[in-house]
């Protein structure tokens, strides 16, 4: 709010009942200590001499003020919590420099990055500590919202719930007629729940099945975080960054908002909605319209048909909540945003079903296929350039997801029927309700290797840590796979 606005709205305070008991909300909203929504910093990078630009991550502890003037150890990258957004362009050649100032072993996985298996950062690159690792490549894919996040066997949920987690942008030329400047009218959401033990620790105890679920949202590290904009129209990267917890994302006075891109990049076109689903580790873009002057609470409500799962579950799980996640303040004057672009992108056509190689995934309990994860098991063999349609089934009464690592596939169907056209472009993560069966197109390029594997897996953190996780080669035509990498990656230096 602008200090012109908020001296009318005290003057009207006094001028009118009406304006009265407005005054008297807004004033609640300010009693409630609302803090401006902290924006990650763009990281620099180093351009190298080899045109390689470097980015440095170190993961280190520090104290973090989630609630309002309470002091919380949090682990983050480059400061006490989250990490800088990096922002690469298609075509770039990065590395990134990870450095471990944590007294245990941690790694940093690219969720939804097209990267070679030995840099995808999962738990077989493991950074010890005091030590560290650079992986680099070039970005080749379209632009995205992704993000980097630990990875290590059996602790990711613990590492990224205490803070470890970031966004990384990949842009490319063209032009989408999109808010784009970034912290300003392009604004990442990283959306996640925490709990607090009285004296203000992040509280690790009684996990549920789906991992440990907060009755306090956090966005971008903090409690209560309002943005201002001073743009008709608002980007909103939303990244939901919990372990367990899935969120239904939209207004308290339920406007229509329009996605724009999902995991993997932008959709056809934009999508008007009221609503967007979000379960851990999958991201959305939306559009938002402001008019001046106004307010917009982006909320989380309960999950249409209580997530696909039964009532005990469904109330277990908190599918039913609500939560404030973001306030959102527009300016008097705000800069006009352009017409909206009426088409994004251009998404190639679906492989032909009856000519793909066809696998099966049934998600049960910590399992996939009735087996945990091995990391000396290597599950299946995948033959680069090879279009392949993965029936993902959850036969469980539990909610999962499912993801896939260096590759974005496309939805072929929903229990028979084509996705929504918010879930019709790339993606890297999906929603599976109880009793679903859904239908991937997926396809691995580039990138063979016959002894680094990439991992599948449900994205509940705990489930992933349980060994609901499985490992493929992506191989060329004929290649056989080259044995277990798991030893001597474990010293660290898994980059040869
Ligand atoms: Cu976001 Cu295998 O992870
Ligand atoms: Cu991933
Ligand atoms: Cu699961």
């Amino acid at each position: 709010m602008s200090s012109l606005s908020r001296r009318q709205l005290l003057f009207g305070l006094a001028a009118t009942p009406v304006l009265l008991s407005l005054g008297c909300s807004r004033t609640a909203v300010a009693q409630r200590s609302t803090r401006p929504l902290p924006i990650p910093p763009l990281a620099e990078g180093m351009l190298g001499s080899d045109g390689v630009r470097t980015f440095t991550l170190k993961a280190m502890t520090g104290e973090t003020e989630m609630l309002p003037g309470v002091r919380t150890t949090t682990w983050g990258f480059n400061g006490p919590v989250l990490g800088p957004t990096l922002r690469a362009r298609r075509g770039e050649r990065v590395a990134v420099r990870v450095e471990n100032a944590l007294d245990e072993p941690t790694t940093v996985h690219w969720h939804g990055m097209h990267v070679p298996a030995r840099c995808d950062g999962g738990p077989h690159q493991t950074v010890p500590v005091g030590g560290h690792w650079q992986p680099r490549w070039m970005i080749d894919q379209p632009a995205a919202t992704l993000w980097y996040h630990p990875h290590p066997h059996g602790a990711t949920e613990k590492h990224v719930y205490r803070g470890l987690a970031g966004m990384f942008l990949i842009d490319d030329e063209i032009a989408t007629g999109l808010p784009q400047d970034y912290g300003v009218d392009d604004i990442p959401l990283v959306i996640q729940d925490r709990r607090f033990t009285a004296s203000g620790a992040l509280d690790e105890a009684d996990p549920t099945d789906v991992g440990l679920l907060g009755g306090t949202i956090v966005t971008n590290g903090i409690v209560g975080a309002h943005l201002t904009v001073g743009t008709q129209r608002t980007r909103l990267r939303m990244l939901n960054g919990s372990g367990g917890r899935l969120y239904n994302l939209g207004f308290a006075d339920g406007r229509t908002f329009h996605i724009v891109a999902g995991d993997g990049g932008l959709l056809a076109e934009p999508v008007p909605a009221t609503r967007i689903q979000l379960s851990p580790g999958e991201r959305a873009e939306i559009v938002l319209t402001c008019e001046p002057g106004e307010s917009a609470v982006l909320q989380s409500f309960p999950i249409e048909n209580r997530a696909g799962l039964e009532s005990e579950e469904a109330d277990r799980f908190g599918v039913d909540d609500t939560f404030v996640i973001l306030e959102v303040h527009a300016e008097q004057n705000l800069r006009p945003g352009g017409t909206p672009p009426a088409a994004l992108a251009t998404l190639p056509p679906l492989p032909d079903v009856d000519a793909a190689v066809k696998r099966d995934f049934e998600l049960q309990w910590f399992m996939i296929n009735r087996q945990r994860m091995d990391m000396n098991r290597i599950d299946f063999h995948a033959v680069v350039d090879t279009d392949e349609i993965w029936t993902v089934r959850n036969v469980d009464n539990w909610p999962h997801n499912f993801h896939v690592h260096d590759t974005q596939f496309r939805i072929v169907d929903i229990d028979g029927a084509p996705p929504p056209p918010h879930l019709a472009g790339f993606k890297d993560t999906v929603y599976t309700p109880p009793g679903q069966r859904i239908r991937l197109a997926v396809r691995f390029s580039d990138y063979t290797d016959p002894v680094w594997p990439y991992m599948y897996h449900c994205h509940l953190a705990l489930h992933e840590d349980q060994g609901m996780m499985g490992q493929f080669l992506v191989l060329n035509p004929g290649q056989q796979p080259g044995g277990a990498p798991a030893m001597d990656a474990m010293t660290g230096h898994a980059m040869r």
